[in-house]
């Protein structure tokens, strides 16, 4: 095992195991170790130690939503868990004290941490609702690793987690899943469940990881009821719309499983909000915006740097896999123009060929557009919301589309088409969520002409839950398939999508669920394509 100077430290506590949950004794021996190992070990642990906390007290275990990881470098990642002993207390609180907690944290190379690689302690406060976010530093390129909180002696469930590749190292293979859209009132979390199996290196979540309003207003039957506000306006409300969903198992065992890289849609603030217009004007909004933000950054795995400040948070970055992939993950929520004819969806209007339209924002496009000029990574997968492709859902003459969608702001997209062809990218796939469908396009340099050249292929994950238990397809996108020929694969059931990447080839599967109204549905595969290197086409397989 390679020593780290400053990280790696043969295990001088006693080992966690030993220490029995919840017991007084068992708490105050491994308090007194936290402390004595605080100190030995590096920078990364020293955060706090200088002040005296009140550690215990917690009525009950405050690890019931569960814990995860995201953001991985070829150093470290995040680690994240947040305290909740009542994760339904009605003010968001999760039924902690107005006080900063300890916690410890543990890394290992073994999932029962006889080989412990870093631990340190770090503050839980109540002004970030007792959430923690440990940026790990140190770690071996490439690896696997397991890591755990503890808290007033309770001990957190285990999570799995994974450091990139070194940077131009290739690696031979990068298995990733996808996910979007995960309505807790319209079904069961499965879908994730299924994702957690696949023991995936990496999940992308492509956003709508809860829905701000509820009881059967968007149009499936209410399977489950969520608790609290509808719609949710306040920190408080949001803070418990989180809980909620994050007490949830299977949404639990996906978190653990494998590092997450998290972008938001719509519903992690109200319905397609762009910038600072909501679809329902409302007085206070940016106040709205700020509180969905906060509790955002509260409970995803990311880095400080994501932290919100005011009613603004960065959240587009890019997130390089060795020389074999690079994540360019997209805001498309934060900085966009308002949709163009009035948002209405199957409609047509001028202004979205509007050239000041955009998604983006000028400076998000410019540093999008800089990525592909400097990419030099077999892969780029740009991964982002809402449906790229164009989407004609006028069957014969006419046309309408989703304004919400490029299709809303196609003076950008042709921007970011011709960019592509003039860049060195050499794989180009776009990881979209959004539309509770699975959609396999190619992108067309002109969708109109079937012989323009191929820049990049599309990949949309259909929703975990929302919409239901869904149908193989649906009548009026099946009318209006022959109009869309780069379209080459379109589902409405539930699932998510995997991705098995190689030097060589991607290999696409949309994994489909027959239902989400009642839980413990088997994995399927939909349909399954491979993307040759080189050639942005979806070839059945
Ligand atoms: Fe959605």
């Amino acid at each position: 095992m390679p020593c780290y100077p400053g990280h790696f430290r043969r295990p001088s506590w006693l080992p966690w195991g030993v220490i029995s949950a919840g017991s007084a004794e068992g708490w105050r021996a491994s308090r007194r170790a936290a402390l004595k190992g605080a100190v030995l070990l590096g920078a990364g642990a020293t955060v706090g130690l200088t002040t005296v906390r009140r550690a215990g007290g917690l009525p009950a275990d405050p690890f019931t939503l569960g814990v995860a990881s995201g953001e991985p470098a070829p150093d470290g990642a995040v680690i994240w868990t947040r305290l909740a002993p009542r994760p339904l207390a009605e003010d968001g609180r999760g039924g902690m004290p107005d006080a900063v907690i300890d916690v410890e944290w543990e890394v290992a190379e073994d999932a029962g941490f006889a080989s412990a690689v870093q631990r340190g302690v770090t503050a839980a406060r109540p002004e970030a609702a007792h959430s923690v976010h440990v940026e790990l530093v140190g770690l071996r390129p490439g690896a696997e690793y397991f890591y755990r909180f503890r808290a007033a002696g309770f001990l957190s469930p285990v999570g799995r987690t994974r450091t990139a590749p070194q940077p131009n190292s290739v690696p031979s293979q990068l298995t990733i899943c996808a996910v979007s859209c995960a309505n807790y009132e319209d079904g069961w979390f499965t879908a994730y469940r299924g994702v957690a199996a696949e023991q995936p290196d990496l999940v992308v979540e492509l956003g709508d990881f809860i829905y701000e309003d509820g009881r059967g207003r968007r149009g499936a039957p209410v399977v489950r009821r969520h608790v609290g506000a509808e719609p949710a306006m306040t920190l408080g409300d949001y803070r418990l719309r989180y809980a909620q969903y994050r007490t949830d198992p299977d949404l639990q065992a996906a978190q653990a499983a494998a590092p997450w890289l998290v972008v938001f849609d719509d519903h992690e603030v109200a319905n397609n909000w762009a910038d600072e217009t909501p679809a329902i004007p409302q007085p206070g909004f940016p106040e709205r915006r700020a509180a969905a933000l906060q509790a955002y950054y509260e409970n995803m795995p990311l880095r400080s740097s994501a932290k919100p400040v005011g009613t603004s948070m960065q959240l587009y970055r890019r997130v390089p896999w060795g020389g074999l992939a690079m994540f360019h993950l997209l805001d498309t929520r934060q900085y966009r123009t308002d949709q163009p004819c009035n948002d209405k969806l199957g409609s047509d209007c001028a202004e979205r060929f509007d050239a000041a339209a955009s998604l983006t924002g000028v400076e998000q496009e410019r540093w999008l557009l800089d990525g592909f000029a400097q990419s030099s990574s077999r892969w780029d997968l740009i991964a982002q919301q809402v449906l790229f492709a164009q989407l004609d859902l006028t069957p014969g003459p006419g046309r309408s589309v989703n304004p919400d969608a490029w299709d809303g702001y196609v003076a950008q997209r042709d921007r970011v088409v011709a960019a592509l062809a003039g860049s060195p990218v050499r794989n180009a796939v776009i990881l979209t969520g959004d539309i509770h469908s699975h959609c396999a396009a190619e992108i067309w340099q002109q969708f109109d002409d079937p012989f323009s050249r191929r820049v990049a292929v599309e990949l949309v994950t259909t929703s975990i839950a929302s919409g239901g238990d869904g149908s193989d397809t649906k009548p009026e996108i099946a009318a209006a398939l022959p109009e869309n020929p780069h379209i080459r694969y379109f589902s409405n059931r539930r699932g998510y999508l995997r991705a098995q990447i190689t030097p060589a080839e991607l290999r696409a599967d949309f994994r489909t669920l027959p239902y989400v109204s009642q839980p413990g549905a088997p994995v399927q595969t939909g349909a399954s394509f491979i993307v040759p290197d080189g050639d942005p086409v979806l070839l059945n397989v």
